[in-house]
């Protein structure tokens, strides 16, 4: 009988949001109990031509405040405003934070969708589950982002260049200088609109510094993890890049020195491999890659296409210096949110310049996704990738 009612109890435990390790109940919010409280003074919206990533706001926010005592308050959308935080918070001491970054955009037929935005809620409850963040229902917090950007929507660009920022955001608010899992929680989420990441309307190649000095994650770590602690550190070597006359990173890691991401976008290869093979080839989700929504995107449809092969494996620098060397080094590109897929032109390695022939090569592959995935996100193309908001 014990036994039984220990079994019982472990299912029950597993089919609730707990948080990992205690029997910590946090059921989730509801999108049903949604206040709004809608601004008074709506802000002009700007001209997509001179939007500048990350520097304007909508004129609401969505709030949701979580307490180990009281579980999940109702969650609130209301006018975009500054937060109040005791200064003893846990995210601003010890980093418990964690974000998401996905798009609205206003298609042909001014419909408003978002792209695949279940991928981004199940990784922001990875990052909650391994930030001891309290744990909340997918679902409910994507229909709280689609009010959100359904009151905000006149802020969706009128523009197929430009888009809708959503940065959801998690934090540790326990006022507490112990090192411990937050017994207070803020979830909340901003939006603001986004223009073209190339402005000429053309791709313009970057250049890499490769420097093994520096990682970004390590295996163990946290860099599969939305977590801000992942990105403040990477400035300095961003800004170490554009001193030795780079735009990005490459992050390199190891004895082997593998080759991992590009600044924030996972890398892709595509190269005619040992084997007289066409292939795409990306580094696995090992632990230290961050399993982006558009790596899973151009895998998926890359494996759809069937005109090349497609693979997770690491590659190392030596391997891939010895593949340009041969000439079956085709086209190289970071993907991601921000730009779709972005072009790599040259990789500066311990005090070489390499130049690398993506856009000789077309580039072909590179065209073929951003056109692939862009018109699933303008409503060109009708896609279960692109969920109406409006
Ligand atoms: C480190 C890192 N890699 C890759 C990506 C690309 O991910 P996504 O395609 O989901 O934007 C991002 C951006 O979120 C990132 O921060």
């Amino acid at each position: 009988m014990a036994a039984l009612r220990t079994a019982l109890h472990a299912r029950l435990v597993q089919s609730l949001p707990f948080s990992t390790g205690s029997l910590r109940l946090s059921s989730s919010f509801k999108a049903a109990d949604l206040s709004i409280e809608r601004s008074t003074a709506c802000k002009p919206k700007p001209d997509p031509s001179t939007l500048v990533f990350g520097k304007q706001f909508s004129d609401h926010m969505l709030t949701i405040n979580w307490s180990e005592k009281s579980g999940w308050e109702t969650p609130e959308i209301k006018p975009f405003q500054n937060l109040s935080l005791h200064p003893a918070s846990s995210a601003l001491h010890y980093s418990i934070e964690l974000f998401e970054g996905m798009k609205a955009f206003r298609g042909v037929d001014n419909h408003v969708r978002l792209f695949r935005p279940m991928l981004n809620m199940e990784r922001m409850h990875r990052s909650a589950e391994r930030s001891c963040l309290p744990l909340f229902d997918k679902g409910e917090l994507l229909s709280c982002i689609n009010k959100l950007v359904e009151v905000d929507q006149e802020w969706v660009p009128y523009s197929q260049d430009a888009s809708l920022y959503i940065r959801p955001t998690f934090i540790g608010t326990e006022p507490s200088l112990g090192v411990s899992r937050p017994g207070q929680a803020m979830l909340f989420v901003i939006v603001g609109p986004v223009g073209p990441y190339f402005t000429t309307g053309f791709f313009n190649p970057v250049s890499l510094l490769a420097d093994p000095a520096f990682v970004r994650a390590c295996k163990g770590g946290v860099g599969a993890y939305k977590m801000g602690g992942n990105y403040g550190p990477t400035i300095m070597v961003q800004t170490e890049a554009v001193k030795r006359g780079c735009q990005q990173v490459l992050w390199l890691y190891g004895e082997e020195e593998e080759i991992t991401e590009v600044g924030t976008m996972n890398l892709f290869i595509y190269w005619t491999n040992e084997k007289g093979e066409r292939e795409l080839l990306t580094p696995p989700l090992d632990g230290i890659i961050l399993p982006g929504v558009t790596r899973q995107s151009l895998l998926d449809l890359g494996r759809s296409w069937g005109d090349f092969k497609v693979t997770e494996r690491t590659m190392s620098m030596k391997e891939l210096l010895g593949a340009l060397d041969a000439g079956r080094v085709l086209e190289v590109f970071g993907a991601g949110t921000a730009c779709v897929v972005c072009p790599v032109g040259s990789i500066l390695y311990k005090g070489k310049t390499y130049p690398i022939p993506t856009m000789q090569n077309g580039p072909d592959l590179t065209k073929r996704f951003h056109k692939e995935l862009t018109d699933i996100q303008y409503g060109r193309k009708p896609s279960e990738w692109a969920p109406l908001v409006v």
